[in-house]
């Protein structure tokens, strides 16, 4: 037994800063903006899995990132869609198209009593795609988009629901053996007006690619190639969905029926979202 008590053992050192709790991110969140706090700090405590991946989180949401991008994926019509960085997150609003194209793939099935063609053009993380594989279950489904980083994470989502994804611009990327075979085409194509980019949200602006945003002068640039080329993809009697804005709709239905889709229009005021759906009459011929 000495004589004399032995000091304490030194302290480590390194400084160990103390795991963050739940009211340190809420105050944290808040303070950088984040009007839903309270979900986002339940959110980012459920999913990270130690607290350095927690303090990380934190930090990259409080540099303005999308939650989506931030925790690695969005709920989407129901299901959970993995998005990643650089990746357009997909939006509540499209869920009304989703909506629509399940209802028309539903008659479609019963019309041809065979597994309805899916095609997702402009597919992003694929999102489109893979909830319409679930609830139209059975289906052969394509997906395909321009941007490398979309073609990468709709891989993991559209491969695991029995789908494929190709690289390409618009039609181009698509196998030749699905011209006039498509009964449901959807395309969200960006469709903002250039000069309007500007004023999205920095979510938006800083974190989405613009080729998912510019949708051209007056927004309408691509959604006018989809309406060009796709006659000589749809089946007979198929249809192609395409968001707009409220505003640009009249437009949009005059490009479809210029290319001899039969449009109508649907809107949601709950979810502030229009869709122009244009058919392709059953009995004339395909165009070559
Ligand atoms: C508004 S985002 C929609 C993404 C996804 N469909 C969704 O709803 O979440 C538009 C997508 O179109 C893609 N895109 C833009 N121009 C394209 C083109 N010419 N060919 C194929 N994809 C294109 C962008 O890369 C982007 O992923």
């Amino acid at each position: 037994m000495p004589s004399h008590p032995s000091p304490l053992p030194t302290p480590l050192a390194v400084p160990v800063s103390a795991p963050l709790t739940r009211s340190a991110v809420v105050t944290t969140l808040r303070a950088a903006g984040c009007v839903f706090a309270e979900d986002e700090a339940e959110l980012l405590f459920s999913t990270a899995r130690t607290a350095d991946a927690l303090a990380a989180m934190v930090e990259r949401r409080t540099r303005g990132l999308p939650l989506e991008h931030v925790v690695g994926w969005a709920e989407f019509y129901g299901r959970r869609i993995a998005v990643d960085p650089g990746v357009f997150v997909p939006r509540r609003r499209t869920e009304f198209l989703v909506g629509q194209a399940v209802d028309l793939g539903r008659r479609a099935a019963v019309r041809t009593g065979r597994p309805t063609v899916v095609v997702d053009l402009c597919c992003g993380s694929g999102a489109v795609g893979a909830v319409l594989a679930a609830a139209l279950n059975p289906v052969e489904l394509y997906a395909a988009d321009i941007e490398p980083a979309a073609v990468r994470c709709a891989r993991r989502n559209v491969l695991a629901a029995g789908g494929r994804v190709h690289e390409g611009d618009l039609f181009d990327a698509l196998p030749t053996g699905l011209r006039g075979r498509i009964d449901i085409l959807v395309a969200n194509v960006p469709y903002v007006p250039t000069e309007e980019v500007g004023l999205l949200p920095p979510e938006a602006r800083e974190h989405e690619p613009l080729v998912a945003l510019d949708g051209g002068a007056d927004g309408l640039d691509v959604l006018r190639r989809v309406t060009a080329a796709a006659p000589q993809w749809l089946a007979p009697g198929g249809h192609l969905l395409v968001e707009t804005s409220e505003r640009q709709a009249p437009q949009a239905v005059e490009a479809f029926t210029r290319n001899g889709l039969l449009p109508r229009v649907a809107d949601s005021d709950e979810l502030y979202a229009t869709v122009v759906i244009g058919t392709r009459p059953s009995s004339a011929p395909r165009p070559s």
